[in-house]
C-alpha cells in the first residue's frame, strides 16, 4: 500500500514509519513540516529506503498538499500532524486551533478531491486513518470505568478541544461525503524518541542530571502507558484491516498514577546508573497543578483488541526499562534538544 503519513517526524509517527519500513512491505510518504517536535534523527534509520520519502509540507497548505496527493498516488491517509503537548495548549491555543483544526480540514478536503477522482474499485479501497487521543472523553474519576468507543466527548484542555473539533470533521466526512475514514483514540504514549517536554522523557532526564523531578499537585493523576512501539503496529493493523466508520480505542489496561510512574523511573535509573548523592527520589518536588488538569484517563480496549487482533505487549516496567536503557544510549538525541529545539518554552511547568 502507498500511504500518506502526516507527522512522520514526530514521536509517534516515527515509530509508525519505522514500523512500515522495517516490518511490512508498504510505501511511506512522511509529510511533516517539521515544527519544534519533529527532527528527521527520528527516522534516519529508514531514510535511506527507497520505499520512503518526506515532503517537507505544512498541513494547512492546501497548494502543497494536492500535487503531493496527485504524484504520489496514496491508497491510505494515516494523519498523525499535530500540536500535541497540553502545557504548550494552555500557554497558546493559537497553534493548536491551526494544526489540529485548519489542518485536519484541510487535508480532509484535499484527500476528498483526489478520492473524488479515483475509480469506484480504488475509492473503496482508499483509507483515511485519524491518529487521535483519550483526552476527547474528558477525564474519570476513581471508580469510573475506563473509556470507550461510546464514551461522549467532553473535552477540557485547549489541546483536546482541538482534537475533539478535529475528530468530528472526519466523522462527519465520512457520514457527509462517504471519503472512507475511521478514528483511533489512545492514551498516553511513552518510549523511544519522547520528547523531553512529557512527564515520562523529562523526568528520566531531569533525573540523570540530578534536577528536581516537578511532579504536578499530589502525583495522583493517572494515566494509561502504552509502549510507542505498541501502538504503531496497532495503527498499521487499524490502517490495514479497519473498518470505514468505525472507531478503535488503544490502550495498554496500564493504568498508574505519575508519583508512581516517577518513583519506578528513580528506581530503575537508580539500579542502571547509581547516584553517588544517593536514591533519586530526594529529587521529587510537588509543584504547582497544571490548570484544568484531568484527573484520570483509562482505556478498554477490548473492542480494538477483538477486530484488530492486536494487544499491547509490553507493561510499564518493562516499557519503561527499555525506555530508560534508551536514553541513557541516545544522550546525543536528547542533548542538542535541550540546548537548542526547545524554543525557550518552560521544560516542566510548575512553579
Ligand atoms: P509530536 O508532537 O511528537 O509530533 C507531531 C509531528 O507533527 C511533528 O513531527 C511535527 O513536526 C508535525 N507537525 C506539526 N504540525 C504540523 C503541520 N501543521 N504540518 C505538518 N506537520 C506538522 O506528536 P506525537 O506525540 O507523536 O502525537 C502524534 C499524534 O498522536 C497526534 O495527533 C496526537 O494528538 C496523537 N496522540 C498522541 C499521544 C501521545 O501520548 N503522545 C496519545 C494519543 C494520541
Ligand atoms: O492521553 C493521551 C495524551 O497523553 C496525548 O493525547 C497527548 O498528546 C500527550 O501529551 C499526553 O498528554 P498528558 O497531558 O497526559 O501528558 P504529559 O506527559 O504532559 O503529562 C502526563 C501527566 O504527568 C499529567 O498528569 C501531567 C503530569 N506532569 C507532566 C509534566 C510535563 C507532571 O506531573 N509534571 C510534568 O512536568
Amino acid at each position: 500500500m502507498r500511504i500518506l503519513l502526516t507527522g512522520g517526524c514526530g514521536f509517534i509517527g516515527s515509530a509508525v514509519v519505522r514500523y512500515l519500513i522495517e516490518q511490512t512491505s508498504h510505501d511511506v510518504l512522511n509529510v511533516d513540516c517539521m515544527t519544534y517536535a519533529g527532527s528527521a534523527e527520528n527516522v534516519a534509520s529508514v531514510s535511506e529506503n527507497a520505499r520512503y520519502r518526506h515532503a517537507l509540507v505544512n498541513i494547512i497548505d492546501a497548494k502543497a498538499l494536492k500535487p503531493l496527493f496527485e504524484s504520489y498516488q496514496p491508497e491510505a491517509v494515516m494523519h498523525l500532524a499535530a500540536e500535541s503537548h497540553v502545557d504548550r495548549s494552555i500557554d497558546g491555543p493559537g497553534a493548536f486551533v491551526q494544526t489540529n483544526v485548519t489542518g485536519t480540514y484541510t487535508l480532509l478536503e484535499v484527500a476528498r478531491g483526489y478520492w473524488n477522482k479515483l475509480s469506484s474499485e480504488r475509492q473503496k479501497k482508499f483509507r483515511f486513518q485519524h491518529i487521535s487521543t483519550d483526552e476527547v472523553f474528558g477525564h474519570l474519576d476513581e471508580n469510573d470505568p475506563p473509556f470507550t468507543e461510546k464514551t461522549p466527548y467532553d473535552p477540557r484542555s485547549p489541546y483536546s478541544a482541538t482534537k475533539a473539533a478535529s475528530d468530528h470533521l472526519v466523522r462527519a466526512w465520512y457520514s457527509t461525503y462517504g471519503l472512507p475514514c475511521l478514528v483511533t483514540n489512545t492514551t498516553n504514549n511513552y518510549g523511544p524518541f519522547h520528547f523531553p517536554e512529557k512527564l515520562i522523557p523529562l523526568m528520566i532526564i531531569k533525573a540523570l542530571r540530578g534536577e528536581e523531578l516537578p511532579v504536578y499537585g499530589q502525583g495522583k493523576n493517572i494515566r494509561d502507558w502504552l509502549y510507542v512501539e505498541d501502538h504503531a503496529e496497532a495503527l498499521v493493523r487499524a490502517v490495514e484491516r479497519g473498518k470505514p466508520g468505525d472507531t478503535y480505542a488503544i490502550g495498554a489496561r496500564q493504568p498508574h498514577d505519575n508519583l508512581e510512574v516517577v518513583k519506578k523511573i528513580c528506581a530503575i535509573l537508580d539500579e542502571l546508573r547509581p547516584d553517588e548523592a544517593g536514591p533519586r527520589e530526594r529529587l521529587i518536588r510537588f509543584v504547582s497543578d497544571r490548570p484544568g488538569h484531568d484527573f484520570r484517563y483509562e482505556i478498554d480496549p477490548s473492542h480494538a483488541e477483538e477486530a484488530l487482533e492486536w494487544k499491547a505487549t509490553h507493561d510499564l516496567d518493562t516499557g519503561l526499562r527499555k525506555t530508560i536503557q534508551w536514553y541513557l544510549n541516545h544522550s546525543a538525541w536528547w542533548q542538542p534538544i535541550l540546548e537548542h529545539r526547545y524554543k525557550g518554552h518552560r521544560l516542566g511547568g510548575g512553579s
